[in-house]
């Protein structure tokens, strides 16, 4: 397509489209169809008189050699079709039969008086010349596949005609079949059947657009009502949705596509909506405590020690979670946007299991039972930095949950396609609502016990959007006062079509 009519159509509608391509389709089947029809029907006309001519002297020739007595009558019955002249000449018993429709013309041969004798035999080879001699244009028509003659003739005023003659011989008698008709080529008949159609064809084209425009529209509407609620859709209103109650079509997938689309973009918008608030709030408390106790020195703690003291220990430890919750906001903030790269590669998890333990032995004070329990030697296929951050937040909070002399063991094994490592220990545990909702933003089992507590209510999230972005499982299984089991897998090797980390 040129640039002009790339440019000429772009100004169109789709409907406009589909209504243009479907009436101009459908128009020029209809014009071809027309012309087809014009330039044959006269050809048809004139096979259908051919071939009636031909059955009507046949019927006539069967009729005598069967023995029948001809009379105007039965010449009448034995027409094909009325309008077909016939002229029989009995030439013995000098009569003559006629079914003449008009006047007859001066190639028909009448019978006079006593014919003499070989009246046929001698005019037979030349019937064409004889013809002509009277002033006609004589053709031989060799498609009528007879015994005998058949012509066309053209006369001189222009008329045509076709002529077929038979000579029949029975018994003693003789007649002379003679059939014509006159052919109506290029006259009123033909211009009004033309015009007719043309008549059709302009009506079929206005239908045709009609019909394209209505048939374009429906099928557009889908379409337009998208449109239409995408327009109605805003961060103000989420909840909008187009009607799928249609055929199950195209149209319907597209519209369930676009509805599925807006409850995930509603869905994260609730949850970052959700995010957002929870996350002010959890940053209110610390900031309101750092306030209070920046007011109690403002008034005190300048002649107080003792005031001065606890209040900047407070404010320390208030900031010192701040942190905490900010640099955990801001890691599920990145994970949210996949703006965390994972660098997976083939690493032994044994070590990075004891690699953990030794630092959680350095940094922690209180007592603790560490055992490391090794099935075999375990390599997996992960990001090793964020195991390792995910094994610290189970060390955090096995050490934050269990007392001192309390047992916390890892187990390190292989199942089916995974590498796992179990934390387990014997620590205060957990109810069954809290450990279906433990890996929640946010939440923090036992709120009595957390006031003693400290922590985000983030550390498990993390986990979990760790262990799933590294291709691998985490769950958990727990009993309050008992203690609590972590169980922690991740694929052995890469995936075969994983091409990229
Ligand atoms: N080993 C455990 N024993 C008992 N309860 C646990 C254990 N691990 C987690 N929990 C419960 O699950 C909750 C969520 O843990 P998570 O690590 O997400 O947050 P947190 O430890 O409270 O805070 P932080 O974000 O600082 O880690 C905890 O508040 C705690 O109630
Ligand atoms: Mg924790």
């Amino acid at each position: 397509m040129s640039k002009k009519s790339k440019s000429f159509f772009s100004h169109f509608t789709i409907a406009h489209k589909i209504t243009m391509m479907y009436g101009g389709i459908f128009s020029l089947s209809l014009l071809i169809i027309s012309f087809f029809v014009l330039v044959n029907v006269t050809v048809i006309e004139q096979n259908n008189i051919k071939a009636e001519m031909k059955k009507t002297v046949e019927n006539i020739d069967d009729y005598i050699k069967n023995g029948g007595e001809l009379s105007q009558e039965t010449l009448e019955a034995l027409l094909e079709n009325k309008y077909i002249e016939v002229n029989v000449v009995d030439v013995k018993n000098h009569k003559v039969y006629k079914n003449s429709v008009g006047k007859l013309p001066s190639f028909v041969r009448q019978i006079q008086s006593q014919p003499p004798h070989g009246f046929l035999d001698e005019e037979r080879n030349n019937r064409s010349e004889e013809l002509e001699k009277k002033g006609f244009k004589v053709d031989i028509a060799k498609e009528f596949n007879m015994d005998d003659k058949a012509y066309f003739i053209s006369s001189r005023d222009g008329k045509e005609f076709v002529l077929l003659e038979k000579e029949i011989n029975f018994e003693e008698s003789c007649y002379l079949v003679q059939a014509f008709k006159m052919l109506q080529k290029n006259d009123y008949y033909f211009r009004s059947f033309g015009l007719r159609l043309f008549l059709i064809d302009i009506l079929g084209i206005f239908l045709s657009f009609l019909i394209g425009r209505y048939i374009s529209r429906k099928m557009l509407k889908p379409v337009e009502e998208i449109q239409q609620t995408a327009e109605r859709i805003s961060i103000e209103d989420l909840s909008q949705r187009i009607d799928t109650s249609g055929p199950d079509d195209e149209m319907k997938e597209l519209a369930e596509t676009f509805n599925s689309m807006i409850s995930r973009l509603e869905n994260s918008f609730q949850k970052q909506n959700q995010f957002i608030s929870d996350a002010s709030h959890e940053l209110r408390t610390p900031i309101s405590v750092i306030q209070g106790y920046a007011n109690l020195i403002n008034r005190w703690g300048k002649s107080d020690p003792t005031v001065l003291e606890e209040s900047i220990q407070s404010i320390l430890a208030e900031t010192e979670h701040m942190s905490q919750l900010i640099k955990k906001l801001l890691f599920l903030a990145k994970s949210d946007q996949n703006r965390i790269p994972v660098q997976k590669e083939q690493f032994c998890l044994n070590e990075l299991v004891k690699e953990v333990v030794k630092e959680m032995e350095i940094t922690t004070e209180t007592k603790r039972n560490i055992i490391i329990k090794e099935q075999k030697t375990v390599e997996i296929y992960a990001d090793s930095s964020m195991i390792k951050q995910l094994l610290w937040i189970h060390c955090e909070n096995a050490l934050k949950y269990t007392k001192q002399n309390d047992s916390i063991t890892f187990h390190i094994y292989e199942q089916c396609e995974y590498g796992c490592v179990d934390v387990q220990d014997n620590g205060a545990g957990m109810n069954e609502e809290d450990v279906t909702r433990i890996f929640d933003r946010f939440y923090r089992a036992d709120k009595s016990r957390n006031k003693e507590i400290p922590g985000t209510g983030l550390g498990l999230s993390i986990a979990k959007w760790i262990a799933e972005s590294n291709d691998g499982k985490i769950s958990v299984e727990s009993e309050l006062e008992k203690g609590t089991i972590f169980h922690n897998a991740f694929p052995l090797k890469k995936k075969k079509n994983q091409k990229y980390s």
